[in-house]
């Protein structure tokens, strides 16, 4: 028998990554040197970045500089080519818009309940397949680890983790994101924050959401190969300037350790490791959790800009 091609659920449809997503920002050159800095592969071609890891083909932002406050422009999810038609049919349901203008206008699109742009495109899976090992080995005995710390290597993320964004209505957009693109809720508090994962095998989360009074976007989040990293790459962009920020800590909802760098424009990319995984073929629990006990295991207080909307209120 043939090994399957890719590793699916067969018993629902849904997409299966975050393809990519797109916001703009006022300044290109500030981006360019921010995410440069953060250690992503930066190619800019005028006033457009597109952001991608270090060895991977794979374009996974795209940030555009136009003169106006940051704004979250749309989100693309990627589903297999067979699945492709009835996810059509289901945003059509739903009622299809036009293609964002800053897209490349394929697939299909529809807005979420905040009027975000959503697209659906069929795509190879670019989100995470198996838990990668995130611990270094342990130190050989009579030899030191750690490098010099003039000769430590850069940090380079490996990929794009997830997405957070503000929205208006958590549970709403629960409904959405579950009942036209096929996620599923693996936490929430409250009505407060939610997490939502892919059905064919993802990280705890692709995408989350989080209560405000306006749509937004809050963070990207980038996986690193070590809690070493994290540290490190916090303390070059401390080094160059990035010196606002959370972290380092570990999250509960999904496990993650973390240290957040926040950006020219109030929101933040997040460095983080050993996230929750959950296989294809996992039921999570979906447990709602009291938001006191599940933002995070441990780390500094939160800062008070941390919660901040810049694009239209404080959640
Ligand atoms: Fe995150």
């Amino acid at each position: 028998m043939d090994a399957p091609l890719a590793p699916r659920r067969a018993d629902a449809l849904g997409v299966h990554s975050l393809d990519h997503f797109a916001f703009s920002v006022p300044d290109i050159a500030d981006a360019q040197r921010f995410y440069q800095a953060f250690g992503l592969d930066v190619r800019r071609d005028g006033d457009r970045l597109e952001l991608r890891t270090a060895g991977n083909p794979h374009r996974w932002a795209t940030v555009v500089g136009n003169g106006a406050p940051k704004r979250l422009q749309y989100l693309s999810f990627s589903a297999y080519d067979d699945d492709y038609d009835a996810l059509v049919r289901r945003v059509a349901g739903r009622g299809a818009c036009e293609p964002h203008a800053l897209s490349d206008g394929r697939g299909t699109w529809v807005r979420d309940p905040d009027g975000t742009h959503v697209q659906v495109i069929a795509g190879p899976k670019v989100s995470s397949s198996g838990k990668v090992p995130s611990t270094p080995a342990a130190a050989v005995p009579g030899k030191g680890a750690a490098p010099n710390r003039s000769t430590a290597q850069p940090v380079r993320p490996r990929r794009l983790s997830h997405v957070l964004i503000f929205t208006c209505d958590v549970l709403e957009s629960i409904k959405f994101y579950e009942g036209t693109l096929g996620l599923r809720l693996s936490d929430r508090a409250s009505d407060l924050v939610a997490f939502m994962h892919g059905i064919h095998g993802s990280d705890h989360h692709l995408l989350a959401l989080v209560k405000s009074v306006a749509p937004g976007f809050h963070h990207c989040s980038w996986d690193v190969a070590s809690l070493n990293d994290i540290g490190l790459g916090a303390m070059r962009m401390h080094d160059k300037g990035w010196t606002k920020g959370w972290g380092l800590g570990r999250h509960v909802l999904g496990s993650n350790y973390f240290h957040y760098v926040r950006d020219p424009w109030g929101s933040f990319s997040e460095y983080s490791c050993d996230i929750d995984y959950i296989p294809k073929d996992e039921r999570w629990p979906a447990a709602d959790h009291k938001p006191e006990d599940s933002f995070y295991l441990w780390g500094p207080d939160v800062p008070r800009e941390f919660t901040i909307n810049y694009e239209g209120g404080e959640s």
